[in-house]
């Protein structure tokens, strides 16, 4: 039987999203994004090379593989053109294996600007947005006047174009225009020629048609769970729904197809950006784990707040994503971090509870449970695990009730442990 798997980020994002993908996409025939774009950053490593996608599925580097970028996607020509060109000394011809939703949204040079207008207008409560245009895409996609991939092989493209820029300018009548305006529109322009050589297509179709055939697809999410737009931290969140429920609008498939859902964590937390963080680290350990992790954002190479693993946040994300199968990553970089906590439940007003709070404040703090470290040797099969490694994950599987298969233990393909081969 076909089968929609959909595979996402349990946490803030950042959770190793790029490397899973890579690493289950040949057991597929589609690999489909289905939310977010630019602001997302999705590293991959093999044959010693380290590879960032930003709105290209990460099944790319499969030749065998048909990518799809899905009408639940905000896409940037600009960054688009970038990621293209960067793949072809890799003997990527993404034009033969990707294919584009014409229902994606179109970021436009004015859409950045928006953000980061809006951004600056925020002051102290900042969201820390990665400025790529993707509320104010997602806003206009609300508003109805958003413009869409199939809009640019139509021949009042420019006239369109146009009016949504003067809609944008209008907004924007008191700010100066970056310097570099004019060229980021010239390269936006030119970045479209090459985007008009896609397919572009009712992916909706290709995607249900596909699986009539017996084909698998892979649901790519973007972002992390605690980002959604509805239960993440609002307002410090991202603008659209990262959990399964976005796979389903951001690809058009019914939910009775979805089959496996892959949830991805990290050992630890990490956020970029502000908002709330419950097991967020100020101190000595915080530092430690962002410089044994490289905790710097592969999109902004921000510094990520770094902190210990958080079981109410986890069980959280489970609970909204039907999480079926667990896949922890960086285990790796707690290896001789003496001790590993993790938090099991916070304190409140209200006594201690395992609930994610509506707004995390300080008359709530976390229960930090510790655990002692483990050393780790290469890659060992799983049954060669040290003996405090498996009891970590033994206790995570305990406490959220789901199943780990896949341990990480380092970014390239082949460090990488399976419970089940
Ligand atoms: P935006 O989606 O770029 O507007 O950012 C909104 C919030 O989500 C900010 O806190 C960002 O740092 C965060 N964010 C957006 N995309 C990612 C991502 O791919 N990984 C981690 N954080 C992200």
């Amino acid at each position: 039987m076909s089968k929609v798997d959909v595979l996402l980020g349990l946490q803030w994002g950042d959770e190793g999203k790029g490397k899973a993908v890579d690493f289950l996409a040949p057991k597929y025939n589609i690999v489909a994004r289905f939310q977010g774009g630019p602001n997302a950053g999705h590293t991959l490593e093999f044959d010693g090379k380290k590879h960032v996608l930003h709105q290209i599925p990460s099944g790319i580097f499969h030749p065998e593989i048909l990518n799809v970028i899905g009408n639940g996607v905000v896409i940037d020509p600009i960054v688009f053109a970038r990621e293209i060109r960067d793949l072809e000394p890799f003997g990527v011809d993404a034009s033969k294996t990707l294919i584009l939703s014409n229902k994606a949204q179109l970021i436009i040079p004015t859409h950045k600007l928006i953000d980061k207008a809006l951004e600056l207008s925020k002051g102290e409560e900042k969201i820390g947005s990665t400025l790529r245009g993707i509320g104010p895409t997602y806003q206009d996609k609300i508003g109805r006047h958003g413009l869409r991939i199939g809009d640019i092989i139509h021949k009042d493209f420019d006239v369109k174009y146009q009016k949504l820029k003067k809609q944008h300018l209008s907004l924007l009548s008191t700010l100066e225009l970056d310097d570099d305006f004019h060229q980021q529109e010239q390269e936006f322009f030119k970045s479209l020629d090459l985007m008009r050589k896609f397919k572009i297509q009712s992916t909706e179709y290709l995607i249900n048609e596909s699986l009539k055939s017996g084909k698998d697809i892979l649901a790519e999410g973007a972002q992390g769970t605690l980002l959604d737009i509805d239960f993440g931290s609002y307002p410090f969140v991202t603008s659209s729904n990262t959990t399964t429920a976005g796979a389903c609008t951001g690809l058009g498939i019914a939910p009775n197809q979805i089959n496996e859902v892959f949830g991805i964590f990290k050992a630890y937390c990490t956020r970029v950006g502000s908002g709330p963080f419950p097991t967020e680290l100020f101190n000595q350990e915080g530092e430690d784990l962002r410089r044994l992790g490289n905790e710097f954002g592969a999109t902004t190479g921000r510094p990520r707040r770094c902190g210990w693993l958080d079981i109410p946040a986890l069980n959280y994300a489970c609970m909204l994503n039907g999480v079926t199968q667990l896949f922890m990553m960086k285990a790796d970089v707690l290896s001789d971090v003496t001790p590993v906590k993790i938090c099991e439940s916070y304190n409140s007003s209200n006594g201690i509870i395992k609930e994610f709070p509506y707004i995390w404040d300080d008359t709530f703090s976390p229960i930090f449970r510790e655990v002692p470290s483990w050393k780790l040797n290469g890659v060992p099969a799983y049954s060669d695990l040290p003996d405090n490694l498996h009891s970590f994950i033994h206790s995570i599987e305990q406490s959220v009730g789901v199943p780990i298969h896949l341990i990480s233990l380092g970014p390239d393909r082949n460090e990488t442990v399976l419970k089940k081969s």
